[in-house]
């Protein structure tokens, strides 16, 4: 893969991330679920090359760990581009952004994580960047400052946020191609979990790789995170191969219950249900309550949790469901 990675050089070191690496699909054929996303891009990813012009722009959002930086990797790879990868907090100064923009080539991706963080004097840069190619510097301070443009190669910014709510609309309006990404069938996620057990040479039940899939609330991340968390047991306790039986036992010893729901979410609803009594409550105040940032609890636990029916977004604030009393064995009265 033709990646180079401008923060944190640091991870590509790691053997976790080299691990997860070689568990990420290089092209579009290989990549499961999110089917309508893939259909859509292909068909312009063909466009732009039959042209011969740069992709659109395209703005990736939804929960983390669904595949935003997977997939603009293989937009990259099916583009035969190179790809820059860097986050919003990272680009710190106008500078930092304008050093980028210099170093691509024509075609290149840009891919900015967390987009939404990027400062207000670096978003200012980007808007003549993403619509017209040109760069505007200023060189020099007071009376004898001037403004000179640069023409920029032709390259395709892909923007990854979980909160699409937080970008400013000067620059989602400069994305061409919007998608979100949603959480992932079951099905799709035992087709991962299958295939990514072929990569790491692991024999799996389809029972087993299903018993995962439904613990991995939703998401490829977590659901390869556990994948290699049951296959040390099944290596320990058994004879290397994931049956049933040995992916139920390493999944309880990890505390995730059969929905996927680990020890904060059960924190989480059991302070809605016995503290609040099931009355609705403000996103700050549970946050205080439990511990959390506001912003996990948004992006990370809530859209899972919402997802099952168990709590639901109102005007008044949060509301914990019937479901999540059943699930958590606690009694429901109607009210
Ligand atoms: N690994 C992580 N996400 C994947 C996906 N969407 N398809 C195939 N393998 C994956």
């Amino acid at each position: 893969m033709d990646e180079e990675r401008i923060i944190n050089p640091m991870l590509e070191n790691g053997t976790e991330e080299r691990l997860e690496n070689s568990l990420r699909p290089n092209n579009l054929e290989e990549y499961i679920g999110q089917d309508k996303v893939k259909e859509n891009m292909k068909i312009y990813i063909e466009a732009a090359k039959k042209r011969n012009e740069a992709l659109d722009h395209v703005l990736l959002y939804g929960p983390p760990g669904l595949g935003k930086t997977t997939l603009s990797n293989i937009i990259s790879n099916e583009m035969n581009s190179k790809i820059k990868i860097t986050s919003g907090p990272a680009i710190e100064k106008a500078g930092d952004l304008a050093a980028i923009l210099t170093s691509l080539s024509e075609f290149d991706v840009l891919f900015i994580d967390e987009i939404h963080r990027l400062s207000k004097n670096v978003e200012e840069i980007l808007y003549p960047a993403l619509e017209d190619y040109t760069l505007d510097i200023v060189i020099g301070k007071g009376p004898s400052a001037k403004s000179i443009r640069i023409d920029l190669p032709k390259f395709t910014l892909i923007g990854a946020t979980t909160k699409a709510g937080a970008l400013t609309t000067p620059l989602r309006d400069r994305f061409g191609i919007i998608h979100r990404l949603e959480l992932y069938s079951i099905k799709d996620l035992t087709t991962i979990i299958k295939r990514s057990s072929k990569i790491l040479e692991v024999q799996i039940d389809e029972e087993a790789a299903k018993e995962i899939a439904m613990r991995s609330r939703g998401t490829p991340r977590i659901a390869n995170r556990l994948l290699k968390r049951v296959r040390d047991y099944a290596l320990v306790l058994g004879d290397g191969n994931i049956n049933l039986k040995i992916a139920k036992h390493a999944l309880n010893q990890l505390e995730i219950d059969e929905l996927g729901l680990d020890e904060i979410d059960r924190k989480l609803l059991e302070t809605m249900i016995v503290q609040y009594n099931g009355r609705a409550v403000g996103i700050e105040a549970l946050a205080a309550t439990i511990g959390e940032e506001i912003d996990t609890i948004e992006d990370v636990y809530e859209p899972y949790l919402i997802q099952i029916g168990f709590i639901a977004r109102t005007l008044r604030g949060r509301m914990v469901l019937k479901p999540a009393y059943e699930h958590l064995g606690y009694e429901y009265l109607e009210s």
